[in-house]
């Protein structure tokens, strides 16, 4: 079976071979239009964009940075593995690779000041540790709460200064997850990290409208990128937990992903300070 990491899902495995010249120099947008699925439906706003991604070597972020270069946009991946990263290069031509620790405050501020100007922003880097509370160490607080906001609050701060310095508008997209609104057994530590994940996007919206820069968040339920699979096949509750989703199923990694391209583009100009739930009906419940 394909590695759901590698599929980009709505569209490497369906572009047809008269497509192959889709992304020659220009995207031609008539063929595009006739594509099946949703990340072809966009790429008048992102042709000749810049777009940083973190997390960009497994999962979610990986395909996100397919599907963004398919649509015409450069797309700087960043990662904190080597490896990974020239795998994602080798795979994708043309990319940008930066390599960071989402951690590390003052690392970011050098790298992303090296980069020149972007239009858009991808919050994907994140860590999850699912356990009980009664069992988490102040390591794993810290490594949680370092990857998953820390990270994320400076990345978005440095981006978000460098834009309103250039007066452009810009758009910022984060992942955060059910278990920041749900009270979900095992999620505690997680659950808290995405929440200020959310809290942050709300103020944050509130304090950049006013320079043309939205942000906002999707909050997945179970996505079933290779991580998720890792956690979730060999978890005891997994099949309670499906029970509870109104669609009976955990999500695609192609899923969460149209949600973040929806919420980067124009498409959603209206829409700022929000979270997008991608969860099959959880949330509604
Ligand atoms: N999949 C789900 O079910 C689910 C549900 C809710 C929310 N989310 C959130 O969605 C995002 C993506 O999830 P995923 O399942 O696609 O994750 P994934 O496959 O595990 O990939 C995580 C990515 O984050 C990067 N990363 C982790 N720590 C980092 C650090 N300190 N510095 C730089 N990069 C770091 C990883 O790089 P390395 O390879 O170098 O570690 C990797 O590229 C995460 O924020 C996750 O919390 C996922």
């Amino acid at each position: 079976m394909e590695s759901d990491d590698d599929n980009c899902g709505c569209l490497t495995k369906r572009r047809k071979s008269s497509e192959k010249n889709l992304r020659s120099s220009t995207v031609n947008f008539t063929l595009a239009m006739t594509l099946p699925l949703g990340p072809v439906a966009h790429p008048e706003y992102f042709l000749g964009k810049r777009v940083l991604v973190t997390g960009a070597t497994r999962g979610i972020g990986k395909n996100l940075v397919k599907n963004l270069h398919y649509l015409g946009a450069q797309v700087i991946a960043c990662g904190r593995t080597d490896a990974d990263l020239d795998t994602l290069c080798a795979e994708v031509s043309g990319i940008q690779p930066l390599i960071f620790d989402v951690t590390k405050w003052s690392t970011i501020e050098r790298k992303l000041h090296s980069i020149g100007d972007v239009d858009f922003l991808v919050n994907c880097a994140g860590i999850s540790y699912l356990g009980s509370i009664l069992n988490a160490t102040e390591e794993q607080f810290d490594e949680i709460f370092n990857t998953n906001i820390k990270g994320l609050f400076v990345i978005t701060k440095v981006f978000a200064e460098q834009l309103i310095k250039r007066k452009a508008k810009g758009s910022i997209v984060s992942v955060s997850s059910q278990s920041s609104t749900s009270g979900i057994r095992r999620h505690g530590l997680f659950g808290a990290s995405k929440a200020a994940v959310e809290a942050f996007t709300r103020c944050a919206a509130v304090e950049f409208a006013p320079h043309d820069i939205r942000i906002n968040c999707v909050s997945p339920s179970v996505i079933l990128s290779k991580t998720a699979r890792h956690i979730w096949n060999k978890a005891k509750d997994s099949k309670g937990f499906v029970s509870k989703i109104p669609m009976k199923r955990f999500g695609e990694v192609h899923e969460a992903v149209q949600g973040i391209l929806f919420l980067l583009s124009d498409k959603s100009s209206m829409i700022t300070g929000c979270t997008m739930p991608v969860d099959g009906g959880f949330s509604a419940c």
